[in-house]
């Protein structure tokens, strides 16, 4: 049977792409998508949105317009994500978040969401970031305490949050597998006269630049030699597939709060 998905914020850059990726996928049923009530798309074809030609599927601007889905994708913005995470919990609804940039107390309340309903919490649907965040692990593990650690990440031009979500969750895995707290090691660009650099820290480096996907890279330096992981997007589809994958398994689950790693079963 096919799961029935909503993309919630389907006029956006992901969006389009996640309404491509539900269209296409065998095992997803579209439902619809959602739209500002002030947005130019109200009542507009979600296929045209895509680019792919009509399916005859509108825009929604209320969530409950869409209650036949079982999974909404969320790709918004932090606000309006917390507004749907309160809407899909009162409402039974599963809730895979594709949106970045939250703070350690909103992550709290997602977590406390996810004790009465499944609730995925994904800044990155990529599969071979998630990966990554694996070889990340494995490599902290063995060379982690005596190499200088750095992580670089660059985005296009509209992007709106720094670090990434993506970057903070490479140090965040990298910080929780030597036993350190990010919030006291991670230093965030250097500028003037820094002194040497303290071995204990993670250091984050950001570039906004033109129509760059997303690329993310961690360097574990030594003297004499370095070690660097690097994943490259290259198309928003990666991110879109994911989701799906994320949708599809999250349907079956039972209430929680679930990340990629669990996902793609990469948990210990
Ligand atoms: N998890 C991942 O793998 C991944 C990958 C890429 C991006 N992201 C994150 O996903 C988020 C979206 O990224 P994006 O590049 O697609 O941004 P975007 O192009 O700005 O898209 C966001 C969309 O959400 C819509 N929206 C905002 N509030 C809404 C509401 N109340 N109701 C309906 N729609 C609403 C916006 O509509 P308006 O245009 O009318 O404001 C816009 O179309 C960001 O947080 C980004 O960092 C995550």
């Amino acid at each position: 049977m096919k799961v029935k998905v909503a993309i919630l914020g389907c006029s956006g850059r992901m969006g389009r792409n996640l309404i491509q990726a539900a269209h296409e996928h065998t095992s997803i049923e579209l439902v619809g998508g959602s739209v500002r009530t002030s947005s130019s798309f109200v009542d507009f074809d979600l296929g045209e949105l895509a680019g792919i030609g009509a399916i005859g599927i509108k825009t929604s601007t209320q969530l409950s317009q869409l209650a036949a889905a079982d999974v909404f994708i969320d790709f918004t913005s932090i606000e309006t994500t917390l507004e749907n995470l309160t809407w899909c919990n009162e409402n039974k609804k599963a809730l895979v978040i594709g949106t970045t940039g939250f703070s350690d107390k909103q992550v709290q309340v997602i977590k406390q969401a996810g004790k009465t309903m499944p609730v995925i919490l994904a800044p990155n649907t990529s599969v071979g970031v998630n990966l990554m965040f694996k070889l990340l692990q494995v490599t902290a593990k063995a060379i982690g305490d005596y190499t200088d650690i750095e992580i670089f990440e660059a985005h296009h031009r509209f992007k709106k949050d720094a670090p990434s979500g993506t970057a903070v969750k490479m140090g965040q895995v990298i910080a929780d597998t030597l036993g350190r707290d990010l919030n006291k090691v991670a230093v965030y660009g250097r500028e003037g006269i820094t002194g040497e650099r303290d071995r204990e820290t993670i250091g984050f480096a950001t570039v906004r630049a033109g129509d760059i996907v997303g690329e993310h890279t961690a360097i574990f330096a030594d003297l004499g030699e370095r070690l660097e992981i690097t994943h490259k997007a290259s198309s928003r589809m990666t991110f879109a597939l994911g989701a799906m994958r994320a949708a599809f398994w999250l349907n079956d689950a039972e209430a929680g709060y679930y990340d990629m790693q669990d996902v793609l079963g990469l948990k210990d």
